[in-house]
């Protein structure tokens, strides 16, 4: 299913369950997976993720972000594995031996290994204790990532190429971060790409959120026309 798509995963990002069915229902043609995050578990656990599950056939991106010893991890990822995301984020650096754990246990999903927050400054890092600039922290964990068995990276859309170089062309690259041509430093985005750019670089799919779901407040049709919009900036037609 996901090959015939555009490799544009959504960002559902709402509070609001039946929100959240709404929109993997008007924008299904246009989106290749349905990306869910931490508030999103914490509200509605695993029980909102069968409820979307049942409505739709859609590919799930589980963004939990799971960082701790590698035998925590692959008890949370064996749980979360029953509820067949096509993805689930972990953090790289949770080390080698968490990032295999991870992927150890649920071989039919896709670990995505975080690298560096972009929310975090060089002063932070080093506050934190990595010695290196942030990129090049982030290429030395994606390494280590793919090292591990990981078979993606979630990176910002200025790591993609440094990454893309240093990991060779098999690994999947998922950027978030996009702004569609003419919205560049919209919301809170501070270092956007184009979608076009970032797939020029090396990404293999992008994460939008806002540029799409902000059109809900206008109607179901304005959002689905974004959507199919966006599809054809990324295709490039
Ligand atoms: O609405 P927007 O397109 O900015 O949504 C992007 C999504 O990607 C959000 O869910 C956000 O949390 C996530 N994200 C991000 N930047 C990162 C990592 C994740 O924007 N570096």
């Amino acid at each position: 299913m996901m090959t015939d798509k555009p490799p544009i995963i959504l960002a559902v990002d709402t509070p609001d369950l039946d929100i959240a069915r709404q929109w993997i229902e008007v924008t299904h043609d246009y989106i290749c997976a349905y990306k869910l995050g931490l508030e999103f578990f914490a509200t509605f656990g695993a029980d909102g993720v069968k409820k979307l599950r049942e409505a739709s056939d859609a590919d799930l991106f589980l963004d939990l972000k799971l960082h701790d010893i590698p035998n925590t991890v692959a008890g949370a990822v064996r749980q979360v594995a029953q509820l067949s995301p096509k993805f689930l984020t972990v953090h790289a650096s949770g080390g080698r031996a968490m990032v295999s754990a991870a992927v150890a246990e649920a071989p039919q999903v896709t670990i995505a290994a975080v690298t560096i927050l972009t929310s975090l400054s060089q002063t932070d890092l080093k506050e934190i204790g990595f010695a290196q600039a942030p990129l090049e922290s982030a290429v030395g964990l994606a390494r280590l990532a793919d090292q591990a068995g990981a078979r993606a990276i979630v990176c910002s859309p200025h790591e993609i190429s440094a990454i893309r170089a240093g990991v060779g062309p098999d690994l999947v690259i998922i950027a978030p971060g996009v702004r569609p041509l003419g919205e560049a430093g919209t919301d809170d985005q501070s270092r956007t790409m184009s979608p076009r750019a970032a797939i020029s670089n090396g990404a293999t799919y992008l994460v939008i959120g806002r540029p799409i779901t902000r059109h809900w407040s206008t109607g179901a049709a304005a959002m689905r026309d974004r959507a199919a919009a966006i599809a054809n900036e990324v295709s490039g037609s």
